[in-house]
């Protein structure tokens, strides 16, 4: 559920026109909704809350200050993967406590910050990292709390590029060899083992491969255990999938009721804390993209809706062919409907937001892409030299530029002619 609606013809996102954002702000813009993203982190909050849990939205899926800070106002942790991402944390009142460090390459100096803040976890993810996070912990005279990230190998059943818990992924370490890792980890002093992670895909629309991944983490607990090494957290990554068009993932309570059910029957399940890495199923519908009609260009075999945002401001469509909802933001003219395929002004012939869509528009009008709050704007690129678009919050009939525009001039920022003193 979210807080996009019609109301007499015209989109809204809470109790804002989203034409009125459009007049003011300009387009291409990303436009978030406050509740939206409160009432997804809350579900979660709400289906653990007889278990003890943290949940930590992965930062990855919107960094924006504004997003960050909405959910750090609530006790959200974050899943971070780079000391960007950490600072942005800091940025917007983040409680560095509960943070959680991911990512298969973290810098020296990265991990030194994170001990200097104090974050609650380092996901590690092979043999040579642990080595590297003992080391900078020993220079500093601290110990670093570490979970294994473990590959499960399993299918979760989603787009390649973001299917991440197979054999061939390059992501954490093969289950079969973690036992041995967490050996060597528990040998290195200035390491302690706190938590066991894993991070299986994203948009997941079943829970049955979270179950399979739970399951195999279980086994392993089993044997660390025998051998005494105890563990405080289990970290179940992200992954849960949103509806972009017709699926039908499990609500957070679904899923976190099947997961809790099976725990439940492990020993010392109750205690075990859990926690998990949501980015897409907090933010993808809490946003939408606004760009408006250029051109219609009528075609022998299609026609095309040449529209102002281009792959640059929303790259899903053309990366992972992902389909996202494209819809008219004021209803109220009537327009005669044809298929278009929706596209930007960039010069790649991969350069669409939706195809085959059936829309009735004329040109100047404004259209919403829908589920664009998460991995919208921050894959977004200066490509064809395109300035960024804006990101607006909604917070009830009020809203707030909370990145503006950028200028022509942050284009060539940080740049320099040849022979100019640096
Ligand atoms: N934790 C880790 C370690 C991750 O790698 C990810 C996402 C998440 C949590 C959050 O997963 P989520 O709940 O958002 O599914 N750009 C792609 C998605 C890439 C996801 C990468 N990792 C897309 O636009 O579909």
């Amino acid at each position: 559920m979210d807080h996009f609606e019609y109301r007499d013809g015209q989109l809204y996102a809470e109790q804002a026109a989203l034409t009125d954002i459009a007049e003011q702000v300009g387009t291409p813009c990303y436009v978030y909704s406050r509740a939206t993203l409160e009432r997804h982190f809350n579900a979660y909050e709400q289906a653990l809350e007889n278990h003890p849990h943290l949940i930590c939205y992965a930062v990855k899926a919107n960094s924006n200050l504004a997003v960050l800070n909405v959910l750090a106002r609530l006790g959200a942790g974050f899943d971070i993967v780079s000391i960007g991402e950490l600072e942005r944390v800091m940025a917007a009142g983040g409680d560095p406590s509960r943070v959680v460090f991911s990512g298969v390459a973290k810098q020296e100096h990265e991990m030194a910050r994170a001990l200097e803040l104090g974050i609650k976890c380092f996901n590690v993810e092979s043999r040579p990292e642990l080595e590297r996070l003992n080391a900078v912990a020993e220079r500093l005279g601290v110990v670093a709390p570490v979970s294994l990230r473990v590959n499960p190998d399993v299918d979760a059943g989603t787009h390649p590029y973001i299917s991440t818990g197979l054999k061939d992924n390059k992501f954490g370490i093969p289950v079969d060899d973690a036992f041995e890792v967490y050996q060597q980890a528990a040998a290195l002093p200035h390491l302690k083992i706190s938590g066991l992670d894993c991070h299986i895909g994203s948009q997941l629309t079943e829970v049955a491969p979270f179950l399979d991944a739970l399951e195999r983490l279980l086994l392993l607990l089993d044997r660390l255990r025998d051998r005494g090494i105890e563990i405080e957290h289990l970290d179940l990554g992200g992954g849960l999938g949103v509806p972009y068009r017709d699926e039908t993932p499990p609500a957070p309570f679904v899923y976190a009721s099947k997961l809790l059910e099976r725990l439940a029957q492990w020993p010392g399940g109750d205690k075990l804390t859990l926690l998990f890495e949501p980015g897409r199923s907090i933010a993808a519908n809490a946003g939408v993209m606004l760009t408006r009609v250029e051109f219609l260009k009528p075609g022998e075999t299609k026609n095309f809706a040449i529209v102002d945002a281009a792959m640059n401001d929303l790259i899903r469509p053309a990366l992972y062919q992902a389909w996202q909802a494209i819809i008219r933001v004021d209803t109220q003219a009537s327009r005669e409907p044809a298929v278009y395929d929706v596209v930007g002004p960039v010069c790649e012939t991969g350069d669409f937001l939706g195809k085959d869509r059936e829309l009735a528009i004329a040109p100047g009008d404004l259209l919403a892409v829908r589920s664009a709050g998460a991995y919208g704007f921050v894959m977004a690129s200066n490509y064809n030299s395109r300035p960024r678009p804006a990101e607006v919050m909604v917070d009830g009939e009020r809203f707030q530029v909370v990145r503006h525009r950028e200028q022509i001039s942050d284009l060539w920022a940080g740049e320099t002619l040849l022979g100019e003193p640096q």
